[in-house]
């Protein structure tokens, strides 16, 4: 018996392959590999200590996930695969319901015609849109600003309407906040194809020399140093939230929402300091206008992940920061950290 993970070669999805393969799961793993590297398979394969099973394909395949789900005996998905910047949603909104959406869809009619209905899916605190209480539980209305926002609240609907037609299904939509750093071993982390977004990607290449200063989009925001809040989580405790989820699935039916957060936030600035402080690099910025479409404060209520699946973050702004810096440390590069290893 195998759990599948759509988009297990990237990012979140190898972490979540290691903890799963710790917490003793057997997993096989979906990819298109359009934001990871096929050398990543080998890294989980050598921390797990298994042979992890790839299948180069697309989630929008139906004929191959069918068969993929018949031929590893899967009986649970967690579904990674999918686009997820912000940026790139505005200006290329079909590939992104036909990714995220459609590609949805054909997974969930894959898997109800082998019997499988246990999915964990990858969402995101962009459902909550702006925020109008803080911090965010899962009973704050939804809503998007973005495309990429509106895929994630269209999937979840979808799989809210599965679960009340067919009551048999076990859905958990896990609602990520900020995830940064990389495992212990140094060997995975985040590494996406082309140019990041995302604020730690960003710091990595200005520390690596490969970008000259960070921008530091607003400093006139209401918070104690004017700059944006958010609440990053180490992607491993983010991957050990999928573990306990497809746990609580096994005892529980139904369409269920949890936040993966710390439940406490941090300013841009401070993840600076951190940062720095970790690396022992002083990483030049310089103060630009605030990003369109950028909130200001953005961090989870936990008490429901807390309580009913038993889980908690508990890895600290430090070790985000410093296993960041030993992932982009260990591999001799000559181009960015944030290019395919
Ligand atoms: C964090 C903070 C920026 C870059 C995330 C993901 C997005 C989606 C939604 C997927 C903000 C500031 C950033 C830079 C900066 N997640 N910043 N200079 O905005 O929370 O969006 O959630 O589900 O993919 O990115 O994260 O890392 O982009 O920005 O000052 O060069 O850093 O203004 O305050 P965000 P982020």
């Amino acid at each position: 018996m195998s759990i599948l993970l759509t988009g297990g070669n990237g990012y979140i999805g190898s972490h979540v392959a290691v903890a799963l393969g710790l917490a003793g799961r057997k997993i096989v793993i979906l990819d298109n590999g359009s934001n990871s590297s096929i050398n990543t398979i080998s890294k989980i394969e050598t921390i797990n200590r298994a042979h992890v099973p790839y299948v180069f394909g697309d989630i929008r395949d139906m004929k191959l996930i069918t068969k993929t789900l018949r031929e590893h005996d899967v009986t649970a998905v967690i579904h990674l695969a999918g686009l997820k910047s912000v940026a790139e949603s505005i200006e290329k909104p079909l590939d992104y319901y036909t990714n995220n959406v459609e590609g949805t869809i054909s997974l969930l009619k894959a898997m109800n015609s082998q019997g499988i209905r246990n999915l964990v899916f990858s969402s995101s605190a962009t459902v909550y849109g702006t925020p109008r209480q803080l911090p965010l539980d899962e009973t704050h209305p939804t809503s998007a600003t973005n495309p990429y926002g509106r895929t994630k609240i269209q999937s979840e609907e979808i799989l809210a309407d599965l679960a009340r037609a067919q009551p048999e299904w076990r859905i958990a939509c896990l609602r990520y906040f900020n995830p940064v750093g990389a495992h212990q071993s140094g060997t995975i982390g985040e590494s996406p194809k082309g140019i990041p977004n995302n604020l730690m990607p960003i710091i990595t290449q200005v520390a690596l020399g490969q970008k000259s200063q960070l921008d530091i989009f607003g400093t006139d925001y209401p918070t104690p140093d004017g700059t944006g809040i958010r609440d990053y989580i180490h992607v491993m405790d983010l991957a050990e939230g999928h573990a306990a989820a497809l746990q609580f699935l096994e005892s529980h039916a139904g369409w269920h929402a949890f936040n993966l957060g710390t439940g406490k936030g941090h300013t841009v600035l401070e993840l600076l300091e951190s940062f720095e402080k970790a690396s022992g690099i002083s990483i030049p910025r310089k103060i630009s206008p605030r990003r369109p479409g950028d909130v200001a404060k953005c961090y989870a209520n936990v008490d429901k992940a807390n309580r009913t699946l038993g889980w908690a973050a508990n890895r600290s702004l430090h070790e985000m920061c410093s296993s960041t810096w030993n992932f982009c440390l260990n591999f001799p590069r000559t181009t960015t950290c944030t290019s395919p290893h």
